[in-house]
C-alpha cells in the first residue's frame, strides 16, 4: 500500500531513493502491479538493446495511442523498425542545420514580443511562455513558417490533448475513453480540431511541397517504394508536435530558472551569447537536462518472463527506466544536487551511458534529440543576447512528474532588456 501511494504521489522520491542504493534492479509491489526500476548499466542495456524484442513500450504510452495510434513514438516491434528507418533521414544533424533559419524566425518573433513586455514591465509565466516558443519553433519546422495565428490555436489544442493524455496516464485504472464525461468530450473536440487542421495542411503540401518536414515526410519512401498513408503522416506529425512541445518548453523553463539562481553561469551564458560561442551554453543545457530531465522516466513491459541480473521480471509487469533517479544518484555523481555545468566541460570525462540519458537509451532513443539541442541552444543564445529573465521568486520551484517533468507551480518572471 505504501509503495502504491508513493508511486502515485512521489515517484521521483521513490525512484531516486532506490537508485541511490547499491542495487541493479529495485522491485516494488503496488496492489496488482509489479514494478521494477532498472538502475544498473546491464539491466538498462538488456531492456533497451540486447533483449529489446521482448519488450513493448509500456503503460506510459497506452494513453498516447489514443491521439496518435501506432506512430513512431508509441510503436514497437517491426512497425517501429521500419518507421524509424523511414523517418531517420528527416532528423539528421544536417537536416536540423537546414532548419536553423526557420527556428531563428520563431525566436526572433519571441524577441519582438519580449521587447514589448520589457517596455511595459509586464511579467510572464515562464513555463507557458517557453511552451509557446517551443511550439512555435517545432510547429514551423514541421508544418512550415506561414501558418501564423492558426499555429497558436493548434498549440492550445495540443496542450489540451496532452493534458488529457497525462491525466489518463496517471490514473492506475483508466476509464475507457468512449464515456461521454465532460473531460472526454473536450478531449474529442480537441482531437478532431487537431486532426482536421493537420489534414488541411497535408492537402496543401501535397499540392505544393514546401520547405518543411511534412513535405519531406510525404515524399519519404520505404525500401519497397511505398509511402506512408495520409493518416499515418497525420499521426506522425501530431506525435512529433506532442513529443517536441512540452519537453522543449520544460527544458527552456528549467534553464532560465537555473541561470537566475546561478549568476556565474548566467554571466557565462551571456558572454557566450555575445561572442557567438555555443560551447558553454551546451554545457548549461546538459547540466539542466541532468537535474531536470523533461523525459524523466519511460516504461517497458516484458512480453515473456525475463531475468534482469538476479531479478525475475514476469511477463506483463512494468519496468521503469528513470533518468531523473540515475542522474541524481550519489553512486554515479559527485555532489549530485549541485548545479555545475563544468561536469560537461570539454576536458571532463563524459558520463557513462546509464549515468546520463535524458533522451533515452538504445534504438528507441529520442529521434528529435539533435533538433531539441539545436533549438534550445539557438533560443537561449538569441534571447540571452538581449534579455535577462528575472523570476519573481528565488530558486527553481519543485518538479512535477507528469508525462513531462515540469515546474510544479507557476513561475512568474519579468524579462529585462540587457544594457
Ligand atoms: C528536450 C526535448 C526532448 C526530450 C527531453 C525528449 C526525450 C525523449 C526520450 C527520453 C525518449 C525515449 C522514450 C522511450 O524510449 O520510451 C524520446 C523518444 C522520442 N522523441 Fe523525444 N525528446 C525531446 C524532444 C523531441 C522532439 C523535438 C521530437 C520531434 C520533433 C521528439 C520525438 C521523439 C520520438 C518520435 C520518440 C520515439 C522514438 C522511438 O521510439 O524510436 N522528441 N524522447
Amino acid at each position: 500500500v505504501q509503495a502504491l501511494r508513493r508511486l502515485r504521489n512521489d515517484p521521483l522520491g521513490l525512484f531516486a531513493e532506490a537508485a541511490a542504493q547499491d542495487t541493479e534492479v529495485a522491485a516494488f509491489r503496488a496492489a496488482h502491479l509489479r514494478v521494477f526500476l532498472a538502475v544498473g548499466a546491464d539491466a538498462i542495456a538488456h531492456v533497451t538493446l540486447a533483449n529489446r524484442d521482448n519488450y513493448r513500450k509500456g503503460v506510459s504510452y497506452d494513453a498516447l495511442r489514443i491521439p496518435i495510434g501506432d506512430s513512431l513514438l508509441t510503436a514497437d516491434g517491426a512497425t517501429a523498425v521500419s518507421r524509424r528507418r523511414l523517418l531517420g533521414p528527416l532528423f539528421t544533424r544536417r537536416a536540423v542545420v537546414d532548419a536553423i533559419p526557420t527556428m531563428a524566425g520563431a525566436v526572433e518573433d519571441c524577441c519582438t514580443r519580449w521587447e514589448q513586455l520589457a517596455a511595459r514591465d509586464e511579467p510572464i509565466e515562464l513555463t507557458a511562455e517557453m511552451n509557446r516558443l517551443a511550439f512555435d519553433v517545432v510547429g514551423r519546422v514541421l508544418l512550415g513558417a506561414e501558418l501564423g495565428a492558426a499555429m497558436t490555436r493548434l498549440g492550445d489544442r495540443i496542450d489540451d490533448a496532452s493534458a488529457w493524455v497525462a491525466r489518463r496516464t496517471r490514473a492506475v485504472v483508466p476509464l475507457p475513453p468512449g464515456l461521454p464525461t465532460p473531460a472526454n468530450r473536450a478531449y474529442r473536440r480537441a482531437e478532431s480540431e487537431i486532426r482536421a487542421f493537420t489534414e488541411g495542411v497535408i492537402a496543401q503540401r501535397k499540392d505544393a511541397a514546401g520547405d518543411d518536414m511534412l513535405s519531406r515526410l510525404l515524399a519519404a519512401r520505404h525500401p519497397d517504394g511505398t509511402t506512408l498513408t495520409d493518416t499515418e503522416v497525420r499521426d506522425e506529425i501530431i506525435g512529433f508536435l506532442m513529443a517536441g512541445h512540452q519537453t522543449m518548453g520544460a527544458l527552456l523553463a528549467w534553464t532560465w530558472q537555473l541561470l537566475a539562481a546561478h549568476p556565474d553561469a548566467r554571466a557565462g551564458v551571456e558572454a557566450a551569447a555575445d561572442n557567438d560561442e555555443d560551447e558553454y551554453i551546451v554545457q548549461v543545457l546538459e547540466e539542466t537536462l541532468r537535474l531536470y530531465p523533461p523525459g524523466w522516466a519511460f516504461t517497458r513491459t516484458p512480453r515473456r518472463d525475463d531475468e534482469l541480473g538476479a531479478t525475475s521480471v514476469p511477463a506483463g509487469s512494468i519496468v521503469v527506466i528513470c533518468a531523473y533517479a540515475n542522474q541524481r544518484s550519489p553512486r554515479f555523481w559527485e555532489d549530485p544536487e549541485r548545479f555545475d555545468p563544468e561536469r560537461f566541460a570539454p576536458g571532463a570525462t563524459p558520463p557513462a551511458a546509464h549515468h546520463f540519458f535524458p533522451f533515452g537509451a538504445g534504438p528507441h532513443a529520442c529521434i528529435g534529440r539533435h533538433l531539441a539541442l539545436v533549438e534550445a541552444k539557438l533560443a537561449i543564445a538569441m534571447l540571452a543576447r538581449r534579455f535577462r529573465v528575472v523570476p519573481l521568486t528565488a530558486g527553481p520551484v519543485a518538479p512535477q512528474p507528469g508525462i513531462t517533468l515540469t515546474p510544479a507551480s507557476s513561475v512568474g518572471a519579468t524579462v529585462v532588456r540587457r544594457e
